[in-house]
């Protein structure tokens, strides 16, 4: 990789706006019907912002969310639910995906809440808690050799060969009806800090971290915030780690690209060799960084969150889910992103959000990492 940073000089609105703001109209009103639904908590971290040199920090906290430990269920419940209106399925239906864990864990989770079955296809290197979790939702898990990228290529043959319904977060050229509805279920993450911290003139914040796996959850918050304040936006920065930066690769490379990284990250969740197309067309002139991190912000990230302050709640964040957060440390402490700081204006005037997507979503990498066990 060259460089860890790319910054864009004058961004311009995202595609599909229109598109997805009626479509998350529809998952906005689906999820408050939907009997697992509660908003997550919003963390004010005083003493944090105060160690960082930050005006302020907020940080959502989505390990609560449908008892799924990440923020992921909130896509395929939408999207499930959406492929039920709009399709003939039968009751013997098969509902797959392919995923790193959280994704999988969604898709198994609402195909047995919908009462239908779910096969999953993981990489063989996937950590036994994650195959565990996808397996204890009923659904069955295919382990797959080659690492995530083959494991899509299989779900999509599978699918293809036997009738499946693939509810895939990676739009290609021809996929793109699900992706879109998962990243419209993402909105209500969103949603749910109206009016107080996105109100509706603006936003009581400056700057917001996302981070990127194949950039479907970051493409639908810079969607977001572009519908709702347009040129009025906060500035937006998205964070991946260094070894599998396939967004701010493809950015430099101006189309879709491998990662050249070795694609080992801890960041499991983001370990992704390519983003989705509709994603890098979303991202790619519409934030105004993309930077990328080593693992070791990630550990450290995670500690601090565990270790929080005085008046400051403890947040169990799991590797991928700490990457924003990584990402705003390695920014404020790292002298070779000085540059994305100027370019942001990040610094002690600056009102901060971040999100931690999952909490221990692998407990014993968890306690290796922080220094003791999840639940004491
Ligand atoms: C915990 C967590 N956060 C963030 C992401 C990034 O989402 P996306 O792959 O849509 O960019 C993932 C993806 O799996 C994840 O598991």
């Amino acid at each position: 990789m060259n460089g860890p940073f790319v910054l864009i000089g004058d961004p311009v609105p995202p595609p599909g706006i229109t598109e997805i703001a009626a479509l998350a109209d529809l998952a906005w009103a689906f999820h408050r019907s939907f009997r697992h639904y509660a908003p997550t908590p919003l963390r004010r971290l005083d003493q944090f912002a105060h160690e960082l040199g930050l005006a302020s920090l907020l940080l959502k906290d989505e390990s609560s969310r449908f008892g799924l430990n990440a923020f992921k269920g909130l896509g395929p419940s939408f999207a499930m639910h959406h492929w039920l209106a709009t399709h003939e399925v039968a009751d013997a239906a098969v509902f797959t995906t392919a995923t790193d864990g959280n994704h999988g864990r969604a898709v198994a989770w609402m195909a047995r809440q919908l009462g239908f079955r779910a096969v999953i296809f993981m990489p063989t290197y996937s950590v036994p808690a994650r195959v565990a979790a996808i397996q204890n939702e009923g659904a069955k898990v295919v382990l797959v050799d080659e690492g995530y990228d083959a494991a899509v290529q299989l779900a999509l043959n599978a699918a293809a060969s036997h009738g499946w319904i693939v509810i895939q977060d990676i739009a290609t050229d021809s996929y793109r009806d699900v992706p879109a509805w998962i990243g419209a279920g993402y909105w209500t993450m969103a949603r749910e800090l109206e009016p107080a911290v996105h109100g509706a003139e603006r936003a009581e914040i400056d700057i917001v971290l996302l981070h990127a796996g194949v950039g479907t959850w970051p493409a639908a918050m810079v969607q977001y915030y572009w519908h709702r304040y347009g040129a009025r936006r906060p500035r937006l920065v998205v964070v991946e780690p260094t070894d599998a930066a396939c967004v701010l690769e493809s950015v430099r490379a101006g189309a879709p690209t491998r990662a050249t990284g070795s694609l080992r990250t801890i960041m499991a969740g983001l370990n992704c060799g390519y983003p989705s197309t509709t994603a890098f067309e979303v991202l790619r002139r519409s934030v105004d960084a993309f930077v990328a991190i080593p693992d070791l912000w990630a550990e450290r990230a995670m500690r601090r969150l565990a270790t929080p302050g005085p008046d400051e709640p403890v947040i169990v964040s799991g590797e991928s889910g700490a990457a924003s957060v990584a990402g705003l440390m390695a920014l404020m402490q790292d002298p070779a992103y000085e540059a994305v700081r100027r370019h942001i204006g990040l610094g002690l005037d600056s009102r901060v959000l971040v999100w931690s997507t999952e909490g221990a979503t692998d407990p014993a990498g968890w306690q290796r990492i922080v220094g003791r066990p999840v639940s004491p």
